[in-house]
């Protein structure tokens, strides 16, 4: 009999001197855009007051069979392909998320099967919007102690199935979709300490439980079914304007780096004119942040990695940079980190050569509730694809 090992990693102590640094990238979206006129039609609403209040336009909404799981499964296989590696070669698979196919199993776990990694740990981490900085950090964390060599580091988020279709407050906001980077152990040389130093710079991580019923999904264990996220707009736009300005400015601190210092910031991308009241809190100029939520509205944890993917294909990254990401989100939770960009960005086009026919989350038998998408887009998306 073959043995295979699954899972398990084995932990030596702490490796000094030893950072991380993004080696691959990659992101999916559904191909059906659901856009503001679009919802003229299902909710009282125009795309006059969506635009001038949050910047959206439009937002991808997941079809049939298109799950957490199977989008993060394609972002992550294009960021294995961009890194140059398989899926053996990772130890880590973490999935911020709070849109996961199931409770149990985990959507890492799901997305291990479908890369075909026979030996990584795997796991989801809930931190809603904050995701993707909760799980940088983790997985940095888990290769600064020795405990592996690579991570995939994923965001992924089915919101389309999350969201109360009828509520016009939060339904125009949120869309679907996934975006993956692989971290990697970078053992720095002598000299090459401080503020030029290459890869992971810093984290600010937090979590303001003042903030719990103000953006929250019901569901779970004795809450019976509800999985229909809840929001008070006013408080949490009062929250996010407060924070994101203080965490990126923690963050970037933290890297011994002043914000003039930091070529690119990717921000959260949940309303524009919480990304604008950042730019002037912390003086830092509109052109030097990134915006993609005109198309694709708040993806939750996929937002920063998806964002991240498509600045370094729109030529906005090149090594030596350094960046910051800045997100928050239902917790409340915020989270920023400061990274210094070292890959060849036209490493990007190998994401090309992921064939998604290729790449299959394995289903319960007879399917599953989380395959389907809600019955008021079904018409919408029966239309798209014919
Ligand atoms: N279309 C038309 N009118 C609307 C809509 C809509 N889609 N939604 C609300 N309105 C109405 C309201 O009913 C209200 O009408 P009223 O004055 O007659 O009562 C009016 O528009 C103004 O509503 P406000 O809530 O004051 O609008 P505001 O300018 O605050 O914008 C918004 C609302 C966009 C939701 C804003 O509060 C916001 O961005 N908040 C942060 C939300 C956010 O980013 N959440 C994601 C968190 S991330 C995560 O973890 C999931």
């Amino acid at each position: 009999m073959s043995e295979q090992r699954i899972g398990g990693t084995t932990g030596r102590a702490q490796i000094p001197n030893r950072t991380t640094h993004i080696t691959g990238w990659g992101h999916e979206v559904p191909a059906a855009a659901l856009t503001n006129a679009d919802l003229e039609k299902i909710v009282e609403t125009s795309d006059e007051w969506i635009t001038t209040r949050t910047g959206i336009r439009e937002r991808r909404i997941a079809s049939k069979g298109e799950t957490t799981a199977s989008m993060g499964a394609l972002a992550a296989a294009r960021a294995l392909a961009v890194a140059g590696i398989n899926a053996d070669q990772v130890d880590l698979i973490v999935v911020a998320t709070l849109t996961p196919d199931h409770l149990m199993p985990s959507t890492a776990v799901l997305i291990k099967g479908a890369l075909g990694s026979t030996r990584a740990a795997a796991f989801d981490l809930s931190a809603a919007c904050s995701g993707f900085a909760y799980a940088y950090a983790v997985a940095h964390g888990f290769i600064t102690a020795g405990l592996g060599q690579r991570a995939l580091v994923i965001g992924a988020e089915t919101l389309s199935r999350s969201v109360d279709w009828s509520d016009r407050s939060t339904c125009v906001l949120f869309g679907d979709g996934a975006g993956a980077i692989v971290l990697e152990a970078l053992d720095l040389e002598e000299g090459q300490e401080g503020t030029t130093r290459p890869g992971t710079l810093s984290f600010e991580l937090s979590a303001d439980p003042s903030g719990a019923y103000a953006l929250w999904i019901p569901g779970g264990v004795g809450e019976g079914a509800d999985p229909l996220i809840k929001m008070d707009g006013a408080k949490t736009y009062v929250y996010a304007t407060r924070t994101m300005a203080a965490v990126a400015t923690a963050a970037i601190e933290r890297a011994g780096l002043t914000p003039a210092q930091v070529d690119l910031v990717i921000p959260h991308q949940a309303n524009i004119r919480i990304i604008e009241h950042v730019s002037k809190a912390i003086s830092y100029p509109m052109e030097k942040i990134f915006v993609n939520l005109d198309k694709y509205g708040n993806t939750s944890a996929a937002s920063i990695p998806i964002a991240l993917s498509e600045a370094v294909a729109a030529g906005r990254l090149k090594p030596g940079d350094v960046f910051c990401t800045v997100a928050f989100g239902g917790g409340y939770t915020s989270g920023a980190f400061v990274t210094r960009w070292g890959a060849d960005p036209a490493h990007g086009a190998r994401a090309a050569n992921v064939d998604p026919a290729r790449i299959r989350v394995v289903r319960p038998e007879g399917g599953a509730k989380a395959d389907q998408p809600p019955a008021v887009l079904r018409a919408f998306l029966d239309a798209r694809h014919r």
